[in-house]
Formats: structure tokens, C-alpha cells, sequence
């Protein structure tokens, strides 16, 4: 076990994850903005979380929502000006709530000043900030490109006859970590925002700074899961990790947490071991990948889901952080269809009992929790099988390009429907008002349908509701340090309907047992429920006779 003398702020804190776009919208252009978060301080507050991450707020054209970034120094029109981002970190301070910015660095967008001086000419002081092929070289060796148009992650430019590198969008190109100036221009900027008062960094596709830059080919055939060793985790990666920490991180007390694509288990703790001086945490995509499609990531494949196998992924992550290192726990984010679809049940039976269940497990876990904003009152899926609903890049760009060869493309829809990153990006649905109290005006991506009966008034007036059973939570979590630094053990590990496991510390022990089916189902086991105190549950008659109904969840307090 972790000892409590290795106690951090930033293991013992609850994330709350804000997409601005869609949480409140207070000018009636239909786009979320800064000041609608000012105006939802208190109900943030109310939540008991202690740490905001804000996806990206800074100058943008969004080809990618944000992600393609052309002035790190500003705040987006659509957003508000500066002063309203110091309204905002102000307003979050005075409340005790941190703020972590998001920190996108493998690339800017084509619009920022370094690309636009980068592209003019091949001796330009700015050429090396970015991945240049001169053509006469010939074509560069093929790279899959995630947004490209055409899958196709180099770009000619005719203006100076050569290739530009970009693993996400045209628009989105892909620094040269390799240039030092590049890397001082990064810590420069991180510490202008420190210096301002952030609380720390979330950091994008952070494993991708460091790639292979001779480029050599690809492997014929290569699924797209096999692409890290080519795009990401190059040979400097660690020592930019380094860097970073030593020029910015260790001047603070902040928080950082990386997107690690393409990180396991044998290799985390070479970013986390506190000795190493790189990372904090991160997060990776061994549960989330469940029931996505190897290939391309981007057809849902439903039959890959098997409960034993998902709990041996966080039985082997809690193992790699039991002695040093730290984890982190999410089932949604912007990147995300809903958790409640996705790993629970969106009928109107059990959204309720799954959304609380799946609370529950986030909140119980040895990691640092990450609640996606609206997943605390329970939103699932729009699940639209029309592209005329969808705003993301990914989406339509795959899309088209099926449609373009002749391919199924309405079969892809369907099946891309249940995991889309629009149905994590819907507004918040505040009440049952015109365009659910987010906006007045046209809301950017369409609203869930069930906005009258789903939404954060309605929830706020009952007792038994998803959003009361979330704040209770917490403060469970926050009663009870077991639960945070506590050991973890699977129990009847081999049940293919619920997920049970024993939380142990010095002085307590805490079994919590979630029921993951729609059927009632069996704990095999020898603890002794009968004298247990039960300290949650989404049920008002909880089991103690260890047969569990559909999508519960419970905690008990065994007695020794
Ligand atoms: C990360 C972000 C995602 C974005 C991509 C490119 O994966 O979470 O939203 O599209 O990086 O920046």
C-alpha cells in the first residue's frame, strides 16, 4: 500500500472535466463561454470537487473543436476575452477549486504565427519549429493521419515544393520537439500561465512529441492500433519529460496529468516513478478501448466485452502503482461517448441505477478521479446514424472518405453512432426550459432529445436522483481515506456480472461490489456480510444475502 506519508494533494482530488463549448452559453450565440462557467461556480462548487480541467480555450479556426491552436496567449473570440478567464480562475480559487489548463504541444494550428513564418521559405528561421520533406527526396514515406481528408498525414505544399507533417488534421501540423527553441518556446508559455495563477497542466497527446523523424515505412497492412512505435514514444520522449519537469513542473505546486497513448503497463512507471522527475499521472486507453475496433478505431464492436477481461486491465493498472506512481480513473470524456451508454444501460429502466453504479466504481478506486461534465446527472448518447448531426472532424472526414471509395459508409455511421465524441459533446441540459436553459440562441451541436425530463433542475428537486447519489459519493470518498490510498483486491474474480473488490487500510476495510448486468447475479465469496455496515447504495434495500439486482452497487464495512 501507498503510505500515508506519501500523501499528495493531487492524488486525494477530484477532477471535473469542462468542455466549454457545450457547458453554458451566456451570450446567445449557441457556443458555451467563459462566462457561462462564471455564472455555474456555485453549482460547480456544489458538486465537492477540487480541481477543473478546461479543454482548450485559447485563439483557435477549431478545425478540431480547439485542439489547433493559433495564439496560446489568448482566449478564443467565441470564449470571452482574458478578463474573463481571470473572472473565472478568480472565481474558482475563491471557492477552493484549482484550475488545469489544457496543453496542446505535439502541434498548433496552421493559422499560428510559427506556421504561417515556418511555410515561406525553406531557410526561414521558423522552418525547423515544424517536420519539413522536400519534395525532391520524393514522396515521404506513407504516415495514416487521424482527421486527414484523405488518411494522409503528409501535406504538400507547392510554395516551397515540400511535405509538412501532421498526425491529426491538415490544420493541425506537428512541432518539432527536436528544435530546442521549440521547447523553450513551450516552457516559456506554460510558465506566462503558472505565473498567472493555473493549478496545471492536462496534457495532450503528450507521448507524441518525441517520433521517429527519419521516417522510415510502415509495416504493410499495419492496423491502426499498431501505429505508437512510429508516431509516438520516440527515443527523446523521456528526456522532453524531463526537461519540462525540471524547467517548469518543480517551480510549482501544480498538477499535471498526460495523454499517454500508447503507454502500458510495463512501461508507466518510467513516466510516473517520483524518482524520475517526468509525470504525475496520466491516463491511458486499456478499458476505454474495450469494444472499439483494433483496426481503426472507429467502429463499435460490442461482442469484445467481457467483464473478466476488463477487470484484469484495472487489477494489472492498480499493480503497477502499488509501491510507486500513481493512477488515475475515467469511464468519459470529450473523446467519449457517454459512460452511461457505453458502459452502462441508457434505458429509461436502469439509466439511473447504471449512472450511480458507474459513480460509484469512479469514486472508490486507488486513482485520482476524472468526472466528465454531465456524467454526474447521467447523459447518454444522442447515438445519431445521420452525418447531417455530426460537427466532428473525425467523424465526417472518415465518413467522406467511405463515401468517396464506394464503401459503406452508412453501415460505418451506424455502428461509429454508438461511440461518437459528438454524443459526449451535446450541451448540458440545465433544465427543461427552451434548449435546456444552455442557451438562448441555436446551441452549436444539437441537444439530447430527453432534455425535459434529463437535466440538473429536475434532478436537483429529488433526493433519490443521479446528481444527489454523485455529491453523496464524494463525500465518501472524502470521509474515507481508504478509499483513496487503501489496497485493492479483486473478489470472485471470475464473475462475469459484477465487479467486486475489498479496499484495505490500517484501520478499515471496505468491500464494494457493482453489479454490471441487467440480470441478478451471485457473489461468491467468504466475508461475512451480515454484520457489515453498509455505507452506500443505489438501492433502498441493499443486499446482504450477496445476490445483487440489476446494476447495483454497494459498500459495505466489514467488521473484523
Ligand atoms: C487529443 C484530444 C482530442 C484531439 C486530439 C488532437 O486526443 O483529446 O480531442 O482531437 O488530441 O489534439
Amino acid at each position: 500500500m501507498q503510505h500515508y506519508n506519501d500523501r499528495q494533494w493531487w492524488k486525494e482530488v477530484v477532477v471535473y472535466q469542462i468542455y466549454p463549448r457545450s457547458f453554458k452559453d451566456s451570450d446567445g450565440d449557441g457556443i458555451g463561454d467563459l462566462k457561462g462557467i462564471v455564472e455555474k461556480l456555485d453549482y460547480i462548487k456544489s458538486l465537492g470537487v477540487d480541481v477543473v480541467w478546461l479543454n482548450p480555450v485559447y485563439e483557435s479556426p477549431n478545425d478540431d473543436m480547439g485542439y489547433d491552436i493559433s495564439d496560446y496567449r489568448a482566449i478564443m473570440q467565441q470564449f470571452g476575452t482574458m478578463d474573463d478567464f481571470d473572472t473565472l480562475l478568480k472565481g474558482l480559487h475563491d471557492r477552493g477549486i484549482r484550475l488545469m489548463m489544457d496543453l496542446v504541444v505535439n502541434h498548433t494550428s496552421d493559422e499560428h504565427y510559427w506556421f504561417k513564418e515556418s511555410k515561406k521559405s525553406r531557410d526561414h528561421p521558423y522552418r525547423n519549429y515544424y517536420h519539413w520533406w522536400d519534395a525532391e527526396k520524393g514522396k515521404p514515406p506513407y504516415r495514416w493521419s487521424i482527421f486527414d481528408k484523405e488518411s494522409n498525414a503528409w501535406k504538400y505544399d507547392a510554395h516551397t515544393n515540400s511535405y509538412y507533417f501532421h498526425i491529426f488534421s491538415e490544420k493541425q501540423p506537428d512541432l518539432n520537439w527536436e528544435n530546442p527553441q521549440v521547447r523553450r518556446e513551450v516552457y516559456d508559455m506554460m510558465k506566462w500561465w503558472m505565473d498567472k495563477g493555473v493549478d496545471g497542466f492536462r496534457l495532450d497527446v503528450i507521448t507524441c512529441i518525441s517520433k521517429d523523424i527519419s521516417f522510415p515505412s510502415l509495416p504493410e497492412h499495419m492496423p491502426v492500433g499498431d501505429w505508437f512505435p512510429y508516431y509516438a514514444k520516440g527515443p527523446n520522449l523521456h528526456a522532453y519529460l524531463q526537461e519540462m519537469h525540471r524547467e517548469v513542473f518543480s517551480k510549482y505546486d501544480c498538477m499535471n496529468v498526460g495523454e499517454a497513448s500508447g503507454v502500458n503497463i510495463n512501461d508507466a512507471l518510467l513516466f510516473v516513478d517520483e524518482d524520475r522527475n517526468e509525470l504525475q499521472t496520466f491516463y491511458h486507453f486499456e478499458h476505454t478501448g474495450f469494444g472499439i475496433s483494433k483496426e481503426n478505431f472507429m467502429y463499435a464492436d460490442d461482442d469484445n466485452r467481457d467483464l473478466t477481461e476488463w477487470k484484469k486491465v484495472f487489477r494489472n493498472w492498480d499493480q503497477v502503482f502499488a509501491e510507486k506512481g500513481w493512477g488515475t480513473i475515467y469511464l468519459g470524456n470529450h473523446d467519449m461517448s457517454r459512460m452511461t451508454s457505453r458502459f452502462g444501460n441508457d434505458s429509461i429502466q436502469f439509466r439511473e441505477l447504471s449512472a450511480k453504479m458507474l459513480h460509484t466504481f469512479l469514486l472508490s478506486m486507488r486513482a485520482t478521479p476524472y468526472i466528465y461534465n454531465g456524467d454526474e446527472i447521467g447523459m447518454v448518447n444522442t447515438n445519431h446514424t445521420n452525418i447531417a448531426h455530426y460537427q466532428d472532424i473525425y467523424t465526417i472526414n472518415y465518413y467522406n472518405q467511405l463515401k468517396q471509395k464506394g464503401e459503406d459508409y452508412q453501415g460505418f455511421l451506424n455502428s461509429h453512432s454508438k461511440i461518437s465524441r459528438d454524443n459526449g459533446r451535446t450541451p448540458l441540459q440545465w433544465d427543461d426550459t427552451w434548449q435546456a436553459g444552455f442557451t438562448t440562441g441555436n446551441p452549436w451541436l444539437a441537444l439530447h432529445e430527453n432534455y425535459q425530463t434529463l437535466n440538473v433542475a429536475e434532478q436537483e428537486s429529488r433526493p433519490d436522483s443521479v446528481l444527489h447519489y454523485f455529491r453523496t459519493m464524494m463525500q465518501l470518498r472524502k470521509n474515507h481515506i481508504t478509499l483513496i490510498y487503501g489496497t485493492f483486491e479483486l473478489v470472485d474474480e471470475c464473475n462475469k456480472q459484477l465487479f467486486a473488490y475489498i479496499r484495505h487500510s490500517d484501520h478499515q476495510k471496505l468491500l464494494v461490489v457493482l453489479n454490471f448486468s441487467e440480470e441478478q447475479a451471485l457473489l461468491d465469496t467468504e466475508i461475512d456480510l451480515a454484520n457489515s455496515n453498509i455505507l452506500i447504495s443505489n438501492y433502498e434495500d441493499p443486499s446482504r444475502n450477496k445476490w445483487y439486482k440489476p446494476f447495483e452497487a454497494v459498500i459495505y464495512e466489514i467488521k473484523h
